[in-house]
C-alpha cells in the first residue's frame, strides 16, 4: 500500500561525461612494480608489461613503492634503488615519455622507528612518504612513531585507511588528517576486490573528503584486470574518483 511516509531514495548523481581512462589522476602514487623485491611484480618483463597497460590508460608518471617491512621484506634504499635501476633503465627506452620514480611503502612499527626511519627515507613530492600500518590492529605505537616521521621532517601519506577494519571510527581518521596526515585510497577498494566493508569504508571516507591520493596499489595481473575493466564497467565509479579533486599531479612536479 502507499504510504506517504515512505523515504524517498536520495537521488542518484548521474555522470555527465564518459571517463575514458585514468589520465584525470595526473599519475599514480602507490604501487609494487620495481622486480623481485616484494609481493609485487616478481620479473623486469612483467614490470614493463604492467606499465605499459598502465601507460595505456593514461598514466604516465609513476612513483613506485615496494614494501619496506622489517619483519617480512628486508629491503632498504640501497636495495630498491639497485632493483629499481634495471626497470628504469628499459623504460627510458621503451617509454620515454614516462617519469617513474622509487619510493616505498614503509610499514609503520618498531623497526621502522629504530632501524630505517634513522637512516633517512626516499621521499617523493613535496618530502612526501608512504606509510602503512598493520592490518591487524593499531600498533600501540602508532602515534609516536608517526610523530617522528613528520618530527624529521616528512609528511606522511597514510596508505589505504580503509582497509584498516578494526577502525570503525571516522572520527579518529579525521583527528589523524588534522594531524597532517594525508590519505591514499586504493582504486580497488572501491570495486569491493578487498570485500564490501572496506569498499563501505572507503565510500564513507570518499563522503567525508579524507583522502588526498588515489593509487593502483598494483601488485599482479589479477589487480591489472580489475583496473583495465574499470572504464567499461565501473563508468559510475570512475566519474565520482574523476570528479573527487585527487591531488596526485601535485607529486609529480620534482620529477617531470
Ligand atoms: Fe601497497
Amino acid at each position: 500500500m502507499f504510504s506517504i511516509f515512505k523515504k524517498k531514495p536520495a537521488p542518484q548523481i548521474q555522470p555527465t561525461y564518459h571517463v575514458t581512462d585514468f589520465s584525470f589522476l595526473g599519475g599514480d602514487m602507490h604501487s609494487h612494480l620495481v622486480p623481485g623485491i616484494d609481493d609485487g611484480s616478481q620479473t623486469l618483463e612483467d614490470s614493463v608489461k604492467f606499465v605499459d597497460q598502465l601507460y595505456k590508460l593514461g598514466i604516465k608518471n609513476f612513483i613506485t613503492t615496494p614494501h619496506i617491512h622489517g619483519e617480512m621484506y628486508d629491503n632498504d634504499t640501497n636495495k630498491v634503488q639497485a632493483y629499481f635501476l634495471p626497470l628504469k633503465e628499459s623504460l627510458a627506452i621503451s617509454h620515454p615519455d614516462i617519469h617513474i620514480q622509487a619510493s616505498a611503502e614503509y610499514f609503520l612499527d618498531t623497526y621502522f622507528l629504530k632501524e630505517v626511519l634513522p637512516k633517512g627515507l626516499m621521499p617523493f613530492g613535496n618530502n612526501n612518504v608512504l606509510v602503512e600500518t598493520s592490518m591487524a590492529g593499531w600498533n600501540r605505537q602508532f602515534n609516536e612513531i608517526m610523530f617522528a616521521v613528520q618530527a624529521n621532517s616528512y609528511k606522511p601519506i597514510l596508505a589505504h585507511p580503509e582497509r584498516y577494519l578494526y577502525e570503525t571510527e571516522m572520527q579518529v581518521f579525521e583527528n589523524l588528517k588534522n594531524k597532517g596526515v594525508m590519505m591514499q585510497l586504493n582504486l580497488l577498494s572501491i570495486l569491493g576486490y578487498y570485500g564490501k566493508s572496506i569498499k563501505i569504508n572507503a565510500e564513507k571516507m570518499l563522503a567525508l573528503k579524507l583522502y588526498d591520493y588515489c593509487g593502483t596499489d598494483l601488485h599482479h595481473d589479477r589487480h591489472l584486470g580489475h583496473i583495465n575493466a574499470m572504464p567499461e564497467q565501473n563508468q559510475e565509479i570512475l566519474w565520482q574518483l574523476s570528479e573527487y579533486g585527487f591531488k596526485n599531479k601535485d607529486l609529480y612536479n620534482n620529477i617531470l
